[in-house]
């Protein structure tokens, strides 16, 4: 199977693009991988984590099992020589996740800078999936204006917003429902996240634990 790209970009909740990456890896997917360096630097704030350098892979094995870096091929996001950063390469998609507005922005208007622009770019020229992962809040029109251009691409905007109702008990409950939304967009089964089986609270197994629960 033709490889997908990740992409991990400088808005909060990086986790969610490492907890991608980490699931497909997993799955025995091959990952063509790059981060940017805002992205870097929003991993050590959130992540507690020291990447100090993004030119070479090392950073991966304190992030993943060794069976799961063996999938991942690592571009530097300033490598416009990636194979990635042309259609002739081909993949089954590209996901950005998580998107920062800015990079929403670029793409938005063809204007690549860097690798995971060029990369996306190439996805949308190729009529390939993109997936971008927003995460902003409040958006301004400018960030709706891109997303809903984007969106009349064939690009599925997929905010960084979780659904309460699988009853999450953990942060990891909600990133993982996130990239269970994701992995459905690209056709890979992992249920990781409880789908809404119908209205009933009891079918749905649903103890109403939010009900009450103080705003
Ligand atoms: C800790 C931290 C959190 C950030 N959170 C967001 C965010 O949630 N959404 C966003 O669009 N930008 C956020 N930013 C700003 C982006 O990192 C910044 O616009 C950067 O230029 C994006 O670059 P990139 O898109 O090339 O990764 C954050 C920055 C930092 C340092």
């Amino acid at each position: 199977m033709k490889p997908f790209v990740i992409a991990i970009s400088g808005s909060s909740g990086a986790i969610y693009g490492l907890r991608l990456t980490r699931v497909l890896a997993e799955l025995d997917y091959d990952l063509m991988l790059t981060v940017t360096d805002a992205a870097r630097i929003v991993m050590n704030e959130e992540l507690g984590m020291d990447i100090q350098d993004l030119s070479n892979a090392d950073f991966l094995n304190g992030l993943f099992s060794p069976k799961a870096v063996e999938r991942i091929r690592y571009y530097h996001y300033k490598d416009l020589l990636a194979p990635i950063a042309s259609g002739s390469f081909h993949t089954a998609g590209m996901v950005v996740m998580p998107c920062s507005v800015s990079t929403v922005s670029q793409i938005a208007n063809g204007a690549s800078q860097n690798l995971l622009e060029r990369a996306a770019d190439v996805t949308i020229k190729e009529r390939r999936k993109l997936i971008l992962v927003p995460r902003e809040t409040p958006l301004s029109a400018i960030h709706l204006e891109n997303m809903l251009k984007l969106a009349r691409l064939g690009v599925d905007i997929v905010p960084a917003s979780p659904g309460f109702y699988g009853m999450p008990q953990k942060i990891d409950d909600l990133i993982d429902f996130v990239v269970g939304k994701v992995l459905d967009l690209l056709g890979v089964e992992a249920e990781l996240f409880k789908r809404w089986r119908g209205g009933l609270a009891s079918e749905a197994g649903n103890t109403g634990q939010f009900r009450g629960v103080s705003p």
